[in-house]
Parts: structure tokens; C-alpha cells; sequence
């Protein structure tokens, strides 16, 4: 879950101050910018990767001890603990969240949206995020949301709501993308998005917020969390806060998701791959290239193997990580920028977007 999880960022965010920073992000946007400056340097630690992951002895040691049943049995409690406390500590009302998705209409949305032939690959169907059945569940559709703030509020601890810790990081990144695709693009314009993992969502709304005049697309594994999705989009909707242009959700595998070659300026991954074995991330990205128009930006954004706040997790924290992201070692030690370079990506860059997480960003030839 450190990764992040997922908010009710639209509804948590129509507060007027932050109705502000977002008209002022929209103007920053429309100018011609350059990619934005890293933040300081002091976000990087001295290593390439945490300890904790790959083959270091301290990452054998502390998956020896996840491999241990009833240890880890113990642990995804107590990870899951944490998070709610996170939570609630700061006033995200984590079981009434959970409780209104539960009662709702929510069952209907996924009769109208699943792909019963679709095919899950091995690595979905692991236990995952502490939810036995993963993130094919209602149980863990319900707590996205909650989980999102809490992850939101771990990630920006300085912010005072989790609506705050939300705008910070999601705006950096919408920022990261809109530069690259200003930078590298020839002047193309987003008419098309694509959002691969969108879980229940909130990156779909951002990038339907940031991007009003394009067609977003939210495709996803789970049908529950899509279920979620079009949900919330349709309170959305009949609370007055319609669009323009409607999101659509569509229930694929994002490696191979049998949606038109050239067809999406912009391809967005956000918090997917460090869910994900190495040759499903490879999978990805390859697909991400055949989706994109030519001159079209991809980006990734996640957590930093470079950052110093990851780096300096203390032990009992990252060792709950652990418990609860099965890919984790894969993940930190899979060379992002090079593999994007091999499959053909342009202009790749990578930047920190917040003290945990960077954006990287490429160009299709
Ligand atoms: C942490 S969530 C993403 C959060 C969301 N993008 C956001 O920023 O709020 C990761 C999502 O990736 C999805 N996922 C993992 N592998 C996938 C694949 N091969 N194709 C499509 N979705 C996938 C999971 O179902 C999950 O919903």
C-alpha cells in the first residue's frame, strides 16, 4: 500500500482554496515550460535502492522472516493497523467510507462493465495489499479510497487535510506530464488519454480534470475497483459536476488491452508497477508504446528507488511494506529508464515529483 492507494479526491477537493491552486496549475499549463526542476536534492539518498530490496543480506533477512506463516499472518495486521490509524488520526472516517461503497448500488456497475472471459495472469491473483483475494474483492474495493488518503498523508506528512496531501502530489505529476508532452510532443494536442491501472479512479478524474477537452479512458484488472469507478462517477455526475467529455472505464489487462495501435496522446501509469513482476512491467510498457500516437508521452510515476525518505524507512515500517507488496524486489531493482530507452521510448525523464515518489516520462518515435 505504500505505493499508494486511492482517494475521493474529486469530492474531498471542491474546496475553494483548492479550487484556486488548481485554476492557477490550469494557466501554468498552457504556457510553454520545461520539465519542472527537481526537488531539492536533498529527496535523493546515497544509494541507488533501499536495502530492504534486491538481494541485499537485509532484504533476504526481512523476506526470510515474511516467508514465515504465522509471522506474516501478524504483520499484514499489523500493516493494515497502521494505515487505518494514519487514517483516522487524521480525520478520514475509513470504516463509514468503506461502509457507504458496501451499501451502495455498487454490485450493478460491475455486472454492466465486467469482461467475464478475461484471463487474470498469475501475478493478479496472488494475496496482496493484506486482502487474501487481492484486489479482486468487494472488501478491498471498499477501503481504496481511505487507503489513498492515508498513503496521501503518509507521503506529504507537513500537509494539514489529506485533500491538501492529495493536491501537492497529484499536481506535480499532472505538472511532469503536461511538460514533457509541451517539450517533446511538436506541438500535439491531448484529445486522448489513456489511464492503465486507474483502480477506482481518482488518477482517471485528475487526468479528466487536468485534460478537459481530451477523452480519458480508466482500464483496469479488477472489475470491483472499476465497479467503484463508475460509480463514484455517476454521484459525481448527479451531484451537478458533469463533463464534457465522460470518462469511459474498460476491464483489460493494460498488457494487452485490445484498444486501436496510435491511439492516445497521452498513456498514463500512476502507482501500477511497483504491484508488478518485472516481466509484466516490460509487458506494460510495450503496450504503452503500441497505444501511444507518435510524438505521444507515456509516464509512470511511483515510488523513487532514489529517495531518502524510502532509503531511511525505519525497519519495522519497511518490513510491514513488505509484507503487504508481493513485487517489491522486483520493482526497486528493475532499471525503469533503461528498459523504456530498449523498447523504443524517446526523451526519457525522470524526476522526483515529491519526496517519495519520481515521474518518468518518454516520448513515442
Ligand atoms: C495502486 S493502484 C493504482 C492507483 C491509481 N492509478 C491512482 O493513481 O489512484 C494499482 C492498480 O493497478 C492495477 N493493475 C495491476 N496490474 C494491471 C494490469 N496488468 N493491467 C491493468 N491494471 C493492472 C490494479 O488492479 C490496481 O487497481
Amino acid at each position: 500500500m505504500e505505493g499508494l492507494a486511492r482517494p475521493f479526491f474529486s469530492f474531498l477537493s471542491s474546496t475553494t482554496a483548492v479550487q484556486s491552486i488548481r485554476t492557477a496549475s490550469v494557466r501554468v499549463r498552457a504556457l510553454p515550460s520545461p520539465l519542472p526542476p527537481p526537488l531539492q536534492s536533498n529527496v535523493e539518498g546515497d544509494l541507488d535502492r533501499p536495502r530492504y530490496t534486491g538481494n541485499d543480506p537485509l532484504s533476504r533477512f526481512v523476506s526470510s522472516l515474511i516467508a514465515i506463516k504465522p509471522l506474516f499472518d501478524v504483520m499484514k495486521l499489523v500493516a493494515r493497523q497502521v494505515f487505518i490509524r494514519t487514517a483516522e488520526k487524521n480525520g478520514v472516517d475509513w470504516r463509514g467510507m468503506a461502509n457507504e461503497i458496501l451499501a451502495s448500488d455498487v454490485y450493478v456497475e460491475k455486472e454492466l462493465l465486467e469482461n467475464k472471459s478475461l484471463v487474470y495472469p498469475d501475478y493478479y491473483l496472488k494475496e496482496f495489499h493484506a486482502y487474501e483475494e487481492g484486489n479482486l474483492s468487494w472488501e478491498a474495493a471498499s477501503e481504496v479510497a481511505p487507503a489513498t488518503l492515508s498513503m496521501m498523508l503518509r507521503t506529504t506528512p507537513t500537509a494539514k487535510s489529506a485533500a491538501e496531501a492529495t493536491q501537492v502530489l497529484r499536481s506535480a505529476w499532472l505538472q511532469a506530464i503536461s511538460s514533457h508532452h509541451q517539450m517533446y510532443s511538436g506541438g500535439q494536442g491531448v484529445s486522448s488519454v489513456l489511464d492503465i491501472g486507474c483502480s477506482i479512479g481518482d488518477s482517471t478524474r485528475e487526468l479528466a480534470d487536468w485534460f478537459p477537452d481530451a477523452h480519458v479512458t480508466g482500464l483496469d484488472l479488477s472489475p470491483y475497483f472499476l465497479a467503484v469507478a463508475q460509480y463514484m462517477e455517476k454521484q459525481r455526475i448527479s451531484s451537478g459536476l458533469g463533463r464534457r467529455r465522460p470518462i469511459s472505464w474498460v476491464h483489460a489487462n493494460g498488457e494487452c488491452t485490445g484498444l486501436p495501435s496510435s491511439s492516445f496522446d497521452v498513456v498514463s501509469l500512476a502507482f501500477v508497477i511497483h504491484e508488478c513482476p518485472q516481466h509484466a512491467i516490460r509487458g506494460l510498457l510495450k503496450e504503452a508504446l503500441r497505444l501511444l500516437k507518435p510524438g505521444g508521452t507515456v509516464s509512470l510515476t511511483d515510488n523513487s528507488p532514489k529517495s531518502k525518505v524510502l532509503q531511511n524507512l525505519p525497519p519495522a515500517i519497511f518490513t510491514l511494506m513488505k509484507s503487504t507488496e508481493p513485487w517489491m524486489d522486483e520493482y526497486f531493482t528493475f532499471d525503469l529508464e533503461g528498459e523504456m530507452e530498449k523498447i523504443g521510448f524517446m526523451n526519457v525523464n525522470s524526476i522526483m515529483t515529491n519526496p517519495r515518489h519520481r515521474t518518468v516520462t518518454g516520448t513515442a518515435p
